[in-house]
């Protein structure tokens, strides 16, 4: 149908006659002259339909002069040089001199147009336009690139490519399942796998030594702009493994498809860091560490004061009193220290004192009076506050401390300018390897129950689960968390062990994964691995905030496709035929 793409033509084609095919991106009539920028997707070339000496060309002009936006073309013309050259376009150096406009598909008018900023929800409806706009095509390109890349690295290593069942048994990632009813078996049902965790470990057992898949993973849990119900993992699995084996391989894959992706040339070695430190500098697990701003722990130098929030929450043993220095925080308006305030809350907070040193030395804070004149001087003087500065206090258990303290970091640097622009990766290690869940009663994993904890003795793992090490470790990079891994348990009387301490007894455990303590009786070998969200670093490296800018047709953070309307109703005699009867309708939350 075409000769050349509109996005290529060049001016080694000037003189030559070409046909291109695509939508006219914009059209304009200049009176007896007409200009169409058509556009596939290499990019834009300007077409111009005009009278000519011969013919007049009459019956171009006409064609031309009827084009609407997002027509369906294919125009043949003469390439020639542009009297007004336009940089901004690859071919700005050209237009095309149409003989022949054919009219392949006449396009509605659109629910919305390419240059405009439309809502995300009529994007989402008409999917297919808005991902024929350039911004979408680079998005998901770099996407494309991104996973091609990984292949090639992965390929020329010797992985194995390995497809796992998407209709299984459930694997606890920490989400809720999806479950399809099993048709052949009244009552039963599969579970779409959370992710490939329970088969990749298998296959390690089954002697593939090196395995990866990109894999899409099903999980039922709360959409945010980082969280999509189902996404994409680049998944690995390794035998004869120690973390640093698994980790030094793939910073050295990650390295490689940044640079060959989008020309970023990550640190030579990932500084490392462990959780508990991660957790005291910055309050997050995964931090930012483009925001230089870090938390210092203050209980010692309030614990005598008067304010009794402080001086409970700092002779605590769960409890945390931690600042935040603000440079130049000073200049904060009582309002925006409010709002400040106000967006803590939202991360548990119950207040945020605040110590504010004018340029002139003096001083606002709330919670002056409570301190001997001395004591707060020597507060003032531990966090470094110099005159101009602000400092935010919080007071509460470690973990909520941590958790708004480390959100309030993130905000304040970002509203400030902090953020530096740079590519800052790291390791985080040495995560617990449970955590309390005050409402079940019960530990939970911090990663999933297939983590092995440092210590290689049961008996100490027993005596002391409320501090174990796992030998866990995630990628961070710009304060997102990238990929996920472990070195995994390779013992069943281990396995069993974790299990009983996650309160999984042995008949529950036997059911659920009696597959898997099968297969590591079997002489399976020490393994470990690693899980990357591909969504989430395509985001990253195409520049937006949303991993719904990288996948094609994402659903809505309601859970819903705007295009296709699912999820959406069947018909009864589906669900009997699935032997599945519905109870009346709850009210939509
Ligand atoms: P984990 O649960 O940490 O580990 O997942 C690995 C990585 O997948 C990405 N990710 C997501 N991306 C988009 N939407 C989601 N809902 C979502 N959830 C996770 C993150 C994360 O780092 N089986 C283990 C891996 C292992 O131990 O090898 C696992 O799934 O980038
Ligand atoms: P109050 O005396 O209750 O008005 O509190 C004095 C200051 O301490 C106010 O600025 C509160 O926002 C702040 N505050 C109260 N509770 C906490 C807390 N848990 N952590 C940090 N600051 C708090």
């Amino acid at each position: 149908m075409r000769s050349h793409f509109c996005g290529l033509v060049d001016e080694s084609m000037i003189g030559q006659s070409v046909t291109l095919c695509g939508w006219a991106d914009v059209a304009r009539d200049l009176g007896g002259v007409c200009f169409i920028d058509l556009r596939d997707h290499e990019g834009i070339v300007q077409v111009v339909a005009e009278p000519s000496d011969a013919d007049g060309n009459a019956a171009v002009v006409k064609a031309a002069a009827a084009v609407g936006y997002e027509d369906c073309l294919r125009i043949t013309g003469v390439v020639r040089k542009r009297h007004s050259v336009n940089d901004r376009i690859r071919t700005g150096q050209v237009e095309v001199v149409a003989t022949a406009i054919e009219v392949l598909n006449k396009a509605e008018p659109l629910p919305f147009h390419a240059h405009e900023n439309a809502g995300e929800d009529i994007r989402l409806k008409y999917r297919y336009l808005d991902l024929r706009r350039p911004e979408m095509q680079r998005m998901m390109r770099t996407r494309i690139r991104l996973v091609q890349a990984l292949r090639r690295w992965l390929d020329a290593r010797g992985f194995q490519d390995i497809e796992t069942p998407i209709l299984t048994k459930a694997t606890p990632e920490g989400a809720r399942d999806f479950l399809v009813p099993a048709r052949l078996h009244p009552g039963e049902y599969y579970a779409l796998p959370q992710s490939p965790q329970l088969f990749k470990q298998i296959l390690m057992v089954a002697g593939f030594d090196r395995y990866y898949q990109i894999a899409r993973c099903f999980r039922d849990e709360a959409l945010r702009a980082d969280r999509q119900l189902e996404f994409t993992q680049l998944d690995m699995e390794f035998a004869w493994v120690s973390e640093r084996d698994v980790q030094d391989a793939v910073e050295g894959m990650i390295r490689e498809v940044f640079r060959e992706v989008i020309g970023v040339e990550l640190d030579a070695e990932f500084p490392r860091m462990t959780y508990e430190e991660a957790m005291r500098r910055f309050g997050s697990d995964k931090p930012d560490l483009r925001i230089e701003l870090e938390l210092q722990d203050v209980a010692g130098l309030v614990k005598d004061s008067q304010f009794k929030v402080f001086t409970d929450w700092a002779t605590h043993a769960d409890g945390r009193v931690a600042a935040l220095r603000v440079p130049g925080g000073a200049a904060f308006s009582r309002k925006q220290i409010d709002e400040y305030g106000a967006y803590a809350a939202k991360y548990g907070a119950k207040g945020l004192a605040y110590i504010k040193l004018g340029e002139d030395g003096t001083v606002n804070s709330p919670i002056q009076k409570f301190f001997e004149p001395a004591a707060f001087e020597a507060l003032v003087a531990a966090i470094g506050l110099r005159k101009g500065d602000l400092a935010f206090f919080g007071a509460g258990t470690y973990k909520v401390v941590s958790d708004f303290m480390g959100a309030l970091r993130l905000k304040v640097g970002k509203d400030l300018g902090l953020v530096q622009h740079a590519w800052k990766p790291l390791w985080v290690t040495d995560f617990p390897m449970f955590e309390w869940d005050d409402e079940e009663q019960r530990y939970v994993a911090l990663h999933h129950p297939f983590t092995a904890p440092a210590v290689d003795d049961i008996a100490d793992l027993k005596a002391n689960a409320r501090i174990a090490v796992s030998r866990g470790y995630d990628m961070v990079l710009n304060g997102n968390e990238i990929g996920g891994g472990s070195i995994r348990i390779h013992r069943p009387d281990m396995q069993s062990a974790v299990f009983e301490l996650l309160g999984i007894g042995a008949e529950e455990a036997e059911a659920k994964f009696g597959f898997l303590l099968d297969a590591l009786r079997y002489g399976a070998p020490p393994h470990g691995g690693i899980a990357f969200g591909i969504d989430r670093i395509a985001a990253l490296m195409a520049g937006t905030e949303s991993i719904r800018d990288v996948i094609a047709f994402p659903k809505t953070t309601t859970a819903q496709c705007p295009m296709t309307g699912a999820p959406s109703p069947v018909p009864d005699a589906q669900l009997a035929e699935v032997h599945v009867s519905v109870r009346p309708k709850a009210d939509k939350a």
